[in-house]
């Protein structure tokens, strides 16, 4: 059902739900632009936490490949702008839903009006949660809410609609430090923050919801570390306040919106002293996302962790020279403390990827660099005005 047009840019207001007067609770609105077909049209991915970084360029890879993905996000960390973006440079319709996963009522609305329109959603891609470690030792009890019950009202509500398949966020912070590297998936489990526990306790919630039917699948991707940002510079990363992570907190320091990086230790037992990491470009890893769907659509086995990186470490500094070299920016830095709770390195062997989605991370680290410059110097303040 179209409404007003609810902007200049030409998107139209959505109720998704016909027999309301207006949106149910928790629905403020969802939008649609410039219909073209799908290929893959007659069903739909529900999508939590599309309009984050991630997800934001999953949804132009998914859109791409002829997917329908309907977007359920609270915006506690995102903007609607983005998905304005993700429409415009996909240039299909997008359905965006404003809402919590938490809200089962909402949830069990919106499969059940998929399933009414023809187009019943066949699996879910689930990106939405909190992610920042610092905050999560401070409030560990809103990571649990938000992560852990927020993914067992998911599960509950998919289990009402009998959606079986489900690709999951996790992260290579599930995993024990330790000096074996590469990680494969069958390293030990060891979170060191309540932000990583979410993540360890929800992969063990799916490993056990997987278990007791024949049908559900789960694939669990553990992110490594992803970088950089869409070639056209139109999306990209927008953390809010003060960035916790290296590269967004390069590019503020390039933009001249902070005044030097700090390097936290280099006398880490590294190569040049700094911490190593596997960074990984998100537009490898949104295709990642799509080869999972794929995937889950073939296998027989109930839940399959998948480490996604590129395999190779680089250090603090490697990737802070290879910053400057690639934009001409130079980086003021100076070197601090070691950050507490940061190990000495860690990088995935993407092997399993490879072997079970066909899937290898093909962008450089210059493409990282390139990129996440092009997109944080066009866009100074993110999706803000
Ligand atoms: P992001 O914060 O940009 O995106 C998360 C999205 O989820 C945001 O749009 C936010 O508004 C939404 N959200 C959060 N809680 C929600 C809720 N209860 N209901 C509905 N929407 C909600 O983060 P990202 O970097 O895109 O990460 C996506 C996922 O990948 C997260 O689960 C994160 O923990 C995981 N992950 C990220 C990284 C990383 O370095 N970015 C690494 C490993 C794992
Ligand atoms: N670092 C600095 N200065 C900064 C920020 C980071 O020197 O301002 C260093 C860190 O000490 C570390 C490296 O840069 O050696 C990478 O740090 P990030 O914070 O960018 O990434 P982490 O590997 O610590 O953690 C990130 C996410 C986690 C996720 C993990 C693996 O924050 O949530 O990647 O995916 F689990």
């Amino acid at each position: 059902m179209l409404g007003a047009p609810s902007d200049s840019r030409g998107c139209f207001f959505v109720l998704p739900f016909p027999k309301c007067a207006g949106p149910p609770p928790g629905i403020r609105f969802a939008y649609a632009a410039m219909n073209r077909p799908y290929p893959r049209a007659s069903s739909s991915l529900l999508v939590t936490g599309g309009a984050g970084y991630i997800g934001s360029h999953t949804l132009v890879e998914l859109l791409a490949a002829g997917y329908r993905p309907i977007v359920l996000d609270n915006f506690s960390n995102s903007s609607s702008e983005t998905l304005r973006r993700v429409e415009a440079l996909a240039g299909k319709t997008l359905t965006a839903i404003e809402g919590d996963i938490g809200d089962g009522e909402l949830l069990r609305g919106i499969f059940a009006e998929q399933a009414r329109q023809g187009r019943p959603i066949s699996g879910v891609i689930h990106f939405a949660g909190l992610k920042a470690v610092g905050e999560s030792v401070e409030q560990p009890l809103r990571y649990y809410r938000n992560n852990v019950s927020g993914t067992l009202v998911l599960l509950a509500a998919m289990d009402a609609a009998d959606v079986r398949h489900i690709v999951f966020s996790s992260s290579a912070t599930v995993y024990r430090a330790s000096a074996a590297l590469p990680y494969t998936e069958d390293h030990t489990l060891g979170p060191a923050n309540p932000y990583g526990r979410t993540k360890a306790m929800v992969e063990q919630i799916l490993r056990d919801w997987s278990a007791c039917d024949r049908g559900r699948r789960v694939a669990c991707l553990r992110y490594f570390n992803p970088i950089g940002a869409h070639p056209s510079g139109r999306i990209g990363e927008a953390p809010q306040g003060v960035p916790n992570n290296l590269f967004p907190y390069i590019t503020q320091v390039a933009l001249g919106a902070r005044p030097r990086l700090h390097i936290f230790g280099n006398d880490y037992p590294t190569p040049d002293g700094t911490g190593v990491r596997d960074y990984v470009h998100v537009v490898d890893l949104a295709r990642a996302h799509v080869k999972a769907v794929e995937y889950l659509e073939q296998v027989t086995e109930g839940f399959t962790p998948i480490n996604l990186g590129t395999g190779r470490g680089t250090s603090v500094l490697e990737l802070v020279q290879m910053f400057e070299r690639v934009t001409g920016v130079s980086i003021p830095r100076e070197i601090q403390a070691r950050r507490p709770g940061d190990i000495a390195e860690a990088y995935a062997d993407p092997a399993r990827a490879t072997a079970l989605l066909r899937w290898r991370a093909t962008r450089t680290l210059e493409d990282m660099c390139a990129d996440g410059w092009r997109w944080q110097s066009r866009n100074p303040k993110g999706y803000g005005p």
